[in-house]
């Protein structure tokens, strides 16, 4: 592996961050020059500073994107969060479908950061669940990133089973053509209703070639490397290009509270989404923060020590039902964890999330006492108590709570990842506790 010096790391992480948005934080020196080493392997590099060059260079794009996916978590999949995806199915669609139609346009959507394609296709399969014929109208889903090679991937559109692990075989069965050596295919319909164009969300235009002013606008799992300061932004570019009545659907750790006027938010189980409301229509003051939900449930990687050989494998079961929505299923598997080893502080905080989206209250406070009680810094457990007290009225116990969790985020590094999870930086948390607590101040 290549050592990186000061300067050089400086260099590269000024140029990912001012090219891409991604940052680095200095904690990722190692990961960055074991990046840089498979990078320089692949391109026959000799050194560092012909590598870096490379970055500047013709092939600027196609270099950039190869570094940052080794970089980050670049996974994609059919049908992902299917609570949200569920509510574009039942209530932003034949919404946005009823105005366009009285507008006799077509229907605009925008996958920004689309990866190797599955978002927008996925979209397109939702459609064609609402009516078989919607489809026939006109209808515009454009896919954008700004890995070029992921676009190819995209406009090949071949699936291994990997990229269709949430996908359910009656759908599997309805909207994919099945290709030789387990790989899949969208059927014709799906994949002539969308296309796909480069797009970098730092540099280029949201005005996109040939799509008017958005309807929708799907934005999941991109800006969560981002500063906040990026996010808060390219969140306001989203909310200026989209068309009045539009909506923006992000990733839960991805909104940046507060967030624009302009961007009223609408609240599902379990599901918060953006309907745009220009200025001069009055927005409703709301004071939404989502339950972050630990990333490191699905990620095996993660494990909480290891001798705990089965946590990974049920931890991860019980990340995908929930997922699913599934949460009696994911119930299940939590609570073997936890006959497994009952100071499984994670388990106990996921059984509270569970319980909370459940409207259990009793039980969800229940089993945060638990986790917090295996776990004394897990600022989550305070956060997630917080919105449970607020929520049910009790606003002297949610500012403690709220708190609690601000003490303890104080200690640790702003940028810091909250303690089990992968992408929720400790500001972000932070903030979302400080807004939760000026929305309790005239009440305590
Ligand atoms: C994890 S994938 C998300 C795919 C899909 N949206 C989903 O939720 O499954 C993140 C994608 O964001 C893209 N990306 C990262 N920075 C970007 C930027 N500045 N502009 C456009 N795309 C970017 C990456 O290339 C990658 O394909």
């Amino acid at each position: 592996m290549v050592t990186l010096s000061k300067e050089e790391f400086q260099l590269f992480q000024q140029l990912v961050e001012s090219e891409y948005g991604i940052h680095l934080p200095d904690q990722r020196e190692s990961r960055l020059a074991e990046a840089i080493s498979e990078c320089m392997r692949e391109s026959k590099s000799s050194s560092v500073r012909h590598y870096y060059e490379s970055l500047l260079g013709p092939e600027r794009h196609k270099n950039l994107a190869n570094l940052v996916e080794k970089l980050t978590i670049g996974e994609t999949y059919f049908l992902r969060n299917p609570a949200q995806l569920e509510v574009i199915k039942t209530h932003v669609f034949p919404e946005l479908l009823k105005t366009v139609n009285v507008l006799g346009r077509e229907l605009r959507i925008w996958s920004a950061g689309c990866s190797t394609g599955e978002e927008p296709y996925s979209l397109a399969m939702l459609l064609l669940e609402i009516s078989r014929d919607v489809i026939r109208q006109p209808l515009s889903i454009v896919g954008t990133d700004a890995n070029q090679e992921s676009l190819d991937a995209a406009e090949r559109a071949t699936y291994g089973r990997w990229s269709l692990r949430q996908t359910p075989p009656h759908m599997l069965q309805k909207y994919f053509v099945k290709q030789a050596d387990e790989h899949f295919t969208p059927v014709p319909k799906v994949r002539q209703a969308v296309r796909f164009q480069y797009h970098n969300l730092l540099k280029e235009s949201f005005s996109l070639d040939g799509l008017g002013p958005p309807d929708i606008i799907v934005c999941r799992n991109v800006m969560i490397y981002f500063k906040t300061d990026v996010n808060r932004r390219l969140i306001e570019k989203f909310a200026d290009c989209l068309s009045e009545g539009g909506y923006l659907v992000l990733g839960e750790v991805e909104t940046v509270w507060p967030m624009p006027r302009n961007l009223v938010p609408m609240e599902f189980p379990g599901v918060i989404i953006f309907r745009k409301h220009s200025a001069g229509i009055a927005a409703p003051e709301r004071s939404f923060v989502p339950i972050p939900v630990p990333r490191a449930l699905g990620r095996p990687s993660i494990t909480p020590a290891d001798d705990h050989v089965s946590f990974p494998s049920y931890l991860a079961e019980a990340s995908a039902l929930a997922d699913r929505g599934e949460y009696a299923g994911a119930e299940e598997y939590l609570k073997k964890t936890v006959a497994l080893d009952n100071l499984c502080a994670v388990a106990y905080y996921l059984l509270g999330v569970l319980a909370q989206r459940q409207g259990q209250w009793k039980e969800a406070i229940q089993y945060l006492r638990k986790a917090l009680y295996v776990d004394p810094s897990l600022a989550l457990a305070y956060f997630s108590m917080g919105r449970i007290y607020q929520q049910q009225n009790q606003p002297a116990k949610a500012k403690h709570a709220f708190l609690n969790a601000m003490a303890l985020l104080e200690t640790m590094e702003e940028e810091a990842t909250v303690p089990w999870t992968e992408e929720m930086t400790c500001a972000t948390l932070n903030a979302a506790c400080r807004q939760s607590l000026n929305s309790l101040e005239s009440k305590v």
